[in-house]
């Protein structure tokens, strides 16, 4: 009965070795120790053994009913780590492998462009000045010497803002060039400073609007950087020294300028300035329009009523103002003929900066 026995328990541990998956755990456990199995049938049968016999199978049979239930609980645990370890094989990464690359985004060409601005006259120690979007009819066309009904003013097609229609006079609207922000800046250092204000040198960045229709030259919606300098004794040459050197900054050593006279009501005397075309050196090209002349700005020296209308005596200050459109001035650069891509998102036409 002995060998029975240790046969029982041979074949058992055999067939459990043989078992790879978790799931055939279960039919073993019924095959082996379940009430039907060779060894539950040992139990059985002890009433039929002798008294000597009875103790020494019980107790064998026992010790292997115990042993095959501790080698069942280390074959679970064993597949189980088993399992583990199959799952983190499959999910290993292969850190020697090349990284996927992100696509990494680049800055407008319009931004660059303002970047550049600010620099160049960051070095010539002018402060940028912030100013608001939504202006006043106030700000933005009489405190600048347009009056009321002054033709002038239909230089510039405005976007009325509904709200304001009640305001009367004074309708809000979105500005349509930086200009009105010369004012804001003006009142807020004379309030500052009421004795005796000391010299004003900023530039005035910012979005622009203007009611038109949209071509390839012009856009509802573009940039202009302001510039103000007011101080005692501030001439035209002051005027020509810093645009002349910004030219020559932001075009090359070689950029000629010329100053043509113009007209605008918040400047006097105004004038446009040209630098020399960096396309085709001056001689002729279809940027230029066969001119050999770019033009890049208008100014003037700030006139007396603006200066007052901004807290300053005109007796005794003077100043200059300056505005140019960014836009323009990358078109130009980069050659670009359509001014609509700026706003159409197009990343065939971003990713080339
Ligand atoms: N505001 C003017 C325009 O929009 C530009 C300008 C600014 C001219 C300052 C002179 C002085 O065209």
């Amino acid at each position: 009965m002995g060998e029975g026995i240790e046969q029982i328990k041979g074949e058992a541990i055999e067939a459990l070795e043989n078992i790879n998956q978790q799931a055939d755990l279960e039919a073993w456990k019924v095959k082996y120790l379940g009430r039907s199995s060779a060894i539950m049938g040992v139990f059985k049968s002890l009433g039929t053994l002798s008294k000597e016999d009875k103790p020494i199978v019980g107790k064998n049979a026992n010790l292997v009913k115990v042993a095959l239930e501790n080698a069942l609980i280390l074959k679970e645990e064993l597949l189980n780590q088993h399992a583990i370890y199959h799952t983190l094989e499959e999910e290993k990464i292969d850190v020697t492998l090349p990284g996927r690359k992100t696509a990494s985004g680049s800055l407008h060409p319009t931004t660059q462009t303002l970047r550049e601005i600010y620099k160049v006259f960051g070095d010539m120690g002018f402060q940028i000045y912030r100013s608001q979007e939504v202006e006043s009819d106030m700000y933005n066309f009489q405190l600048l010497n347009f009056p009321l009904h002054h033709p002038a003013r239909d230089m510039q097609d405005t976007f009325f803002l509904k709200s304001s229609q009640d305001r009367g006079e004074d309708p809000l609207l979105l500005r349509t060039h930086t200009s009105p922000g010369q004012i804001h800046a003006m009142r807020e250092h004379t309030s500052k400073y009421p004795e005796d204000p000391p010299p004003i040198r900023i530039i005035l960045p910012g979005m622009c609007f203007r009611y038109e229709q949209i071509t390839a030259r012009s856009e509802i919606q573009f940039n202009q950087v302001e510039g103000l300098a007011v101080g005692k004794g501030i001439t035209f040459g002051d005027l020509k020294g810093t645009l002349s050197n910004f030219a020559r900054r932001m075009f090359g050593q070689d950029a000629k300028t010329r100053f043509r006279a113009s007209h605008f009501p918040f400047t006097e005397p105004s004038a446009e300035m040209d630098v020399g075309c960096f396309l085709c050196g001056g001689k002729g090209c279809s940027v230029c329009k066969g001119a050999g002349w770019l033009e890049i700005l208008g100014c003037g020296m700030v006139h007396p009523t603006v200066l007052e209308n901004g807290g300053f005596d005109p007796e005794v200050f003077s100043g200059f103002a300056f505005g140019m459109g960014p836009e323009r001035i990358t078109m130009m650069r980069h050659h670009i003929e359509d001014i609509r891509y700026f706003w159409a998102n197009d990343l065939r036409f971003l990713d080339q900066f």
